[in-house]
Parts: structure tokens; C-alpha cells; sequence
């Protein structure tokens, strides 16, 4: 990982190796509490056949990144959709609009022999949202990447996110990713 000063796009793409694999930022950077330039960064990351991933907690009903050309938001759903303190947890949004098929991504596009040679994009290919619409990114994330790894919750964790989702306002929920 490679840090470099949010409030100039060009760091970012001096920044770029092969091995590069996103460019990531927050909407309001804690604690500097800078806006990046998402369009700028966006055209940036994708010259380089890279997606922009933001983090939007601070920005969770106020900012639609995706709006500007951001592939991937995600949030940390302590903050809004919890807000108690019992379990950590997060969101991903996908645009539904990054090519995850060019060439960089071979987790989404060869055979996972975790699931018998399923090759996500070519069956999942590439839809907007999360759980509700799959799409390559998020079969992957959730079918591999949680499920099938350390990463993978607590069912303490998971039933009280569920509660906590069921009693979120949209927003909190991703509606303006
Ligand atoms: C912008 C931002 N994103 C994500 C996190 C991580 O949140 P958590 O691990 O509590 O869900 C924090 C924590 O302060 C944050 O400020």
C-alpha cells in the first residue's frame, strides 16, 4: 500500500505500479476532513484499468460517489446502521460498472476451485448493488472472501446486523452510495 496526499490526483498516478491493484479514498477524510476529487481520481484509476474504491462513511447520506465515476463505496456499518458498539461490520456497493475482466482480476474471472471451477464474471457478470443483485464482485467477496475465510462473521455479529439493517433508514443502507 502506498500513501500519497489526497489533494493532488497526480500523486495518485505517479503513485501507479503493475502491482497496483485500486485507488482508494475516503469522501471526508478522517481525521483531515478533505474531499477528494473523485472525477479526477476516477479517470486516473481507470486509464490504469483500475477501480476507484471510496470509503463513504462520513459521507453516508450526504455523497453519492458513484455518481462521480466511483466503482466500489463502501462504509463501516457500526457508525449509522449499528451505532451500538456490539459487533463491527461494513458495506460494499458495487457500481456495476467497473470491467472486471481486463485481465487484472483473475479471482473473478478463472476457475475458484472453492466453487468446483465456477468462474464469477462469467456467470455472475457485472450488476449494480450488493445483495440484492449479484454481480462478480460480490459473489466473490461474500461467497469466498467472508464465507470461505478467516474473515467470515460471527453468527453473534450477523444477527444483530441483520436487526440493525432491518431498522436502518435507506440511506444508511447504501440508497446513495
Ligand atoms: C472513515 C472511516 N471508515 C471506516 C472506519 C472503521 O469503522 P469500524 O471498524 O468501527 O466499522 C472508521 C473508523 O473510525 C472511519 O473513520
Amino acid at each position: 500500500m502506498t500513501f500519497v496526499d489526497s489533494r493532488d490526483p497526480e500523486a495518485f498516478r505517479k503513485a501507479i505500479t503493475p502491482k497496483t491493484r485500486a485507488i482508494y479514498a475516503e469522501t471526508i477524510g478522517n481525521p483531515k476532513l478533505d474531499v477528494p476529487d473523485f472525477e479526477a481520481l476516477a479517470k486516473i484509476a481507470h486509464d490504469a484499468g483500475l477501480p476507484l474504491v471510496v470509503d463513504n462513511t462520513v459521507g453516508v447520506g450526504l455523497v453519492a460517489p458513484i455518481e462521480h465515476g466511483v466503482d466500489i463505496v463502501v462504509a463501516s456499518a457500526t457508525k449509522y446502521i449499528g451505532g451500538h458498539g456490539t459487533s463491527i461490520g461494513g458495506v460494499i456497493v458495487d457500481s456495476g460498472k467497473f470491467a472486471w475482466n481486463n485481465g487484472k482480476f483473475p479471482e473473478f474471472t478463472d476457475p475458484d476451485p472453492s466453487y468446483h471451477g465456477l468462474k464469477f464474471w462469467d456467470v455472475f457478470g457485472n450488476s449494480p448493488g450488493w445483495a440484492t443483485s449479484p454481480s462478480s464482485s460480490s459473489c466473490a467477496c461474500s461467497g469466498c472472501a467472508i464465507s470461505d475465510r478467516p474473515s467470515a462473521r460471527s453468527t453473534r455479529s450477523s444477527s444483530s446486523r441483520a436487526r440493525d439493517a432491518a431498522a436502518a433508514p435507506a440511506p444508511a443502507l447504501g440508497e446513495r452510495a
